[in-house]
């Protein structure tokens, strides 16, 4: 496995809290929620792979679903202890989404693979983490697997707001001139990708996709304006995101993508 120090340290000091403060942080979590709600039922059991410091696992713990959770980073588990309330039926080791040998086959009905794509650069790196989250999951059950999406981090992070030097960028050959599709490495931490090539990685497995979601779509480019709407108008831009978020004309311009599908 190739951890990266760049990897522990980025989530040594990584503030979630803070972009959670704000109503743009808050859309790929909705979204992602709204979906996983779609497919659990009573008693359902979840894997959470890669959970950070609990969001999703702690929220479907305290809907009274069984939770288990994996986590690298020793830090993000030292957080989401202390985010566990007294109720919840849940639990975290720490592990590797490429190695998850310790989980029996066919045993869980929801699996969440949200983070660990972000940061695995090759193609069989990719296809065994979602080969073992395949693996745990029951027949039938259902699996979210969630990417960065170049061409939504490029307008914002580099042509909008300058953070991604966008010629530099080329000339490293970090960016195809011609395509623009992206070629990142570890110490670049977010591994980009477009839905071609999560189409290419999913090709090999024996799945069924129920959804490929824009989930955040252009709310990180236009943060601004939708942390200024009042609360009717962050309503309304939410149900027309939930209205659009699976339209295919807008699809590739997301900041995050989740691809759902049972096994
Ligand atoms: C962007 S965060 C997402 C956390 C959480 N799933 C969420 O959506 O709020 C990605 C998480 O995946 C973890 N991670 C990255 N690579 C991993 C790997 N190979 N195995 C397990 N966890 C990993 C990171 O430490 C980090 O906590």
């Amino acid at each position: 496995m190739k951890t990266t120090p760049y990897l522990i340290d980025f989530y040594n000091h990584y503030d979630e809290d803070n972009r959670l403060a704000f109503p743009h942080g808050s859309v790929e979590f909705l979204t992602t929620m709204r979906y996983i709600e779609r497919y659990l039922t009573s008693g359902s059991r979840v894997l959470e792979i890669g959970a950070g410091t609990g969001r999703y696992s702690h929220a479907l713990a305290r809907q009274g679903y069984l939770v288990d959770a994996v986590e690298l980073v020793e830090h993000n588990i030292e957080v989401f202890w202390e985010n566990t309330e007294p109720d919840e039926q849940i639990t975290i080791v720490q592990g590797n989404a490429l190695d998850l040998s310790s989980f029996p086959a066919d045993t869980y009905d929801i699996t969440l693979l949200l983070g660990p794509l972000y940061h695995l650069y090759t193609p069989e790196d990719k296809r065994q983490a979602l080969g073992e989250a395949i693996r745990i999951t029951k027949p039938g059950g259902v699996i979210f697997a969630a990417y960065v999406i170049s061409d939504g981090c490029l307008l914002d992070e580099g042509f909008k707001r300058g953070n991604v030097n966008v010629a530099e960028y080329i000339k490293e050959g970090l960016l195809n001139a011609q395509t623009f599709a992206a070629n990142s490495e570890p110490k670049d931490l977010f591994e980009l990708v477009r839905k071609e090539d999560i189409d290419a990685l999913m090709s090999v497995f024996p799945v069924t996709r129920l959804h490929y979601v824009a989930a955040d779509g252009c709310t990180l480019l236009m943060r601004e304006a939708i942390d200024a709407m009042d609360s009717d108008i962050f309503a309304l831009y939410m149900r027309y995101h939930f209205a659009t978020c699976e339209r295919e004309d807008l699809l590739g311009i997301t900041s995050h993508a989740l691809d759902i599908f049972r096994k």
